[in-house]
């Protein structure tokens, strides 16, 4: 399989945490990076990086809870590059995190989160899905949805907190495989990856790894991924997480 790393490449929150780690890694050895986020003008990490690195990175506005910004960023990539190798899925929201318990847990919450970290990853993948078939005529092309091991229905033992954000990172374990058997047979490998405990907005400073570190890590193994894995979970160090 060719290295989709090394290809065009969208991800979506690039401008904080491990989405702007991507963009940073990623920025000398892409084709192109496809950097997207809800407001740019806001993004100085962002365009800082970008412009350090004109040939390679592209900013691009993308609510990912907007079909109509999803359907014009589509169109873009397909008159700028005409393919796409590898959509990184990666904007999300935490939810009502600690707060979000049986008890407390309510609609507009639930709603907002399924929408950010399920329903838009899907649209995405959706939407790109004629770009990524066309990445992978030279080999394979990748779909990774950014999701977490709090999503694991097996592990979840007991009562807990960050109940709209589990369910919904369950509910994107269960979209990543269907997407995966949808696109498997046209060499575009989609797995769901779980990126560790991290060190950013959401994981909060006593995370285990820094956004460098993680990022260096799954891309390690998006690197190494081939067609058997396609509807794998894995982890950033490359092992699997249970359904
Ligand atoms: N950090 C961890 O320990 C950890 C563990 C497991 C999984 N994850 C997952 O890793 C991914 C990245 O998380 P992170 O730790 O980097 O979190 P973060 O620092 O809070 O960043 C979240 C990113 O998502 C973007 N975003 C939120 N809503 C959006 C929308 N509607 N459209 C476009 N972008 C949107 C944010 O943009 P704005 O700046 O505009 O809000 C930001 O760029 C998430 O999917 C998260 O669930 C993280």
């Amino acid at each position: 399989m060719a290295d989709p790393t090394k290809g065009v490449i969208l991800i979506t929150g690039s401008n904080r945490g491990i989405g702007l780690e991507m963009v940073r890694q990623l920025a000398s050895s892409a084709a192109t990076v496809i950097a997207t986020c809800r407001r740019p003008d806001e993004a100085d990490d962002l365009h800082e990086l970008a412009d350090a690195h004109t040939d390679t990175v592209d900013v691009l506005q993308l609510d990912v809870t907007d079909p109509d910004a999803i359907s014009g960023a589509r169109s873009m990539v397909e008159e700028r590059y005409g393919a796409l190798n590898l959509l990184i899925n990666n904007a999300g929201v935490n939810g009502g995190g600690t707060a979000d318990t049986f008890d407390h847990v309510d609609m507009e919450t639930l709603m907002h989160t399924f929408q950010v970290n399920a329903a838009a990853p899907h649209i995405m993948t959706r939407a790109f899905a004629s770009l990524l078939k066309a990445g992978a005529a030279d080999g394979n092309s990748a779909v990774v949805n950014i999701t977490s091991q709090l999503g694991s229905i097996t592990n979840t033992k007991g009562r807990g907190t960050w109940q709209s954000y589990k369910a919904s990172k369950a509910a994107l374990n269960m979209l990543s495989r269907l997407e995966a058997h949808e696109l498997r047979a046209d060499g575009v490998v989609v797995v769901a990856m779980h990126p560790g405990w991290v060190q950013t907005d959401m994981g909060g400073s006593n995370a285990r790894l820094t956004p460098e570190a993680s990022v260096s890590g799954i891309l390690d193994v998006v690197r190494s991924l081939s067609p058997d894995d396609a509807g794998r979970f894995l982890t950033h160090d490359g092992s699997e997480l249970p359904w």
